[in-house]
């Protein structure tokens, strides 16, 4: 065994092994019904039940068949339609391929030479994204992950703003600041901690009673700052907040940010999807007007993880090349023989790079614009549904009258205390009672849905299910229902 070849006839043999146990195991067995969404096991049982050891000499291809077979089965699916706790997991057999593609050929973003194909196809998709979110003058970069999007966001927003900092760092700028709403991501504050603002330039502005930036109060705190002698740098509107899918308005924050000369960056990492149904891309509205956007489109738009895209609207044509490179002598010769505005590598904080955008364009190629609009729109459709059943049900109360994404919020209430006074006590029962649901239903495996309390509002613990897997229909809706009533009805 061990053998290095790929035409070795025990190594075909074992690869053609290891594809059938992925597409019958963890493709077809981990998104159908039947099957459990997971089978929990606590971490020393895990341990005991895995072959972890490899300090012994070579495995045979049987053991890590065998191996492979009990990750998969230990795993979560969250392509399964019962798998409503993540905002990423959906899978489609189209970036599927891509993903294959993308690690066989195992190529280098960095420069052309080495990655011909995949930066002529980033190209492209970043003119397509940047279209579709309004960016004229767009660029864009893969990132790994949409934090990382976000922390970039921050980045060109500083560099733009103070070219030296590049040479000088930040020792000579003033002390700057940055405003978020309350339901903003924590990736701002990760962000200030990285590049070193410290979490004290971060500013929490308040929601509306629908998790939205309150304008006004953005508008107060910026103006209370620089009577402070800070200097406000960047405003962070979230288009599809983390936990009640909220969209900030864009247009009225940028008109703020132009008045006080402010960059403008979205975190539309949960909502971007938006930008690809004409149903539903009123809600990105004002887009066009920020400075940058970030969009997951391991996501709403369900590739693999990761998949995430920091856009840019820049007149300049430069900007991410002016802010990262570091013009390593070894990459990026100036004297090369083909046209060295290809070579990217330089536009980013990274060296090597994944290839990410194959996924992408395998699954838009695959589906075309108007499938991609049907499972976006379709996503919507099954979040209303469930909404609707959830409003008439007695046993459910819903966060919110109504949501703008695709996430469902809501409490359930045991029959022993429907139709009673909602004072402290009653809610401080109520906060107790997700989590113990949540616990039965990760060991029984049928259903998964995260549970959260939100302090800000004064919300205690409820589910939030985050409805985008394209294989969910009107039933697995209902599934959620009857299940959380099965679970639940005796507590
Ligand atoms: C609004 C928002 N921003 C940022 C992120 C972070 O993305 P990632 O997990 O890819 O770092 C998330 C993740 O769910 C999110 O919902």
């Amino acid at each position: 065994m061990a053998s290095m070849n790929f035409e070795d006839p025990e190594v075909a043999k074992f690869l053609d092994q290891t594809y059938q146990l992925l597409k019958e195991d963890a493709l077809q067995k981990g998104t159908d019904r039947e099957y459990p969404v997971m089978n929990f096991k606590h971490p020393n049982e895990l341990k005991s039940l895995l072959d972890l050891d490899i300090t012994a000499g070579p495995a045979t291809y049987e053991q890590l068949l065998e191996e492979m077979k009990r990750m998969i089965q230990y795993s979560p699916k969250p392509g399964h339609p019962h798998y409503h706790d993540p905002f990423y997991g959906s899978l489609d057999a189209y970036s599927q391929a891509g993903s294959w593609l993308s690690s066989s050929l195992n190529v280098n973003l960095h420069t052309f030479e080495i990655s011909p194909v995949f930066i002529v196809l980033e190209k492209y998709i970043f003119k397509k994204l940047c279209d579709l979110v309004g960016f004229q003058h767009g660029d864009g970069m893969f990132c790994p992950g949409g934090t990382n999007c976000n922390f970039f966001g921050l980045h060109l927003a500083r560099f733009k703003k103070f070219p030296e900092v590049k040479k000088t760092g930040m020792f000579s700028l003033p002390t700057l600041r940055c405003y978020i709403s309350e339901d903003g991501h924590h990736s701002l504050l990760k962000a200030v901690n990285y590049l070193g603002f410290g979490g004290n330039s971060v500013v929490p502005v308040s929601t509306d009673d629908r998790g939205r930036m309150l304008v006004s109060d953005l508008e107060s705190s910026i103006t209370s700052d620089i009577e402070k002698g800070y200097m406000p740098l960047m405003v962070m509107a979230t288009c599809g907040s983390t936990v009640l899918g909220s969209f900030d308005d864009l247009t009225a924050i940028s008109k703020v940010c132009k008045t006080y000369n402010i960059w403008l960056h979205a975190d539309a990492n949960w909502g971007g999807g938006v930008a690809a149904s004409k149903q539903h891309r009123h809600l990105l509205k004002g887009s066009h007007l920020c400075d940058s956007l970030t969009w997951n489109l391991h996501q709403l738009n369900g590739l693999p993880e990761q998949c995430s895209v920091f856009l840019i609207n820049d007149p300049t044509g430069n900007a991410l090349e002016e802010a990262n490179s570091a013009r390593a002598e070894y990459l990026f010769q100036p004297d090369k023989h083909y046209d060295i505005s290809y070579d990217s590598g330089d536009k980013t904080v990274q060296c090597g790079r994944k290839s990410d955008v194959v996924k992408l364009w395998m699954q838009w190629r695959a589906l075309g614009d108007s499938g991609i609009e049907a499972r976006i729109d379709q996503a919507f459709e099954n979040a209303r549904y469930l909404t609707e059943k959830l409003r008439t049900n007695e046993g459910f109360k819903l966060v919110l009258p109504e949501f703008e994404c695709t996430n469902v919020c809501f409490w359930y209430i045991p029959h022993r205390l429907r139709g009673q006074l909602e004072d402290n006590k009653w809610w401080q029962e109520i906060g107790k009672i997700a989590p113990k649901i949540k616990e039965r239903m990760t060991r029984t495996g049928s259903l998964l849905i995260q549970y959260q309390p939100m302090s800000n509002k004064g919300f205690v613990n409820f589910f939030r299910a985050i409805i985008h897997n394209p294989l969910c229909r009107p039933r697995d809706m209902d599934f959620i229902v009857e299940e959380i009533e099965r679970l639940g009805h005796d507590l």
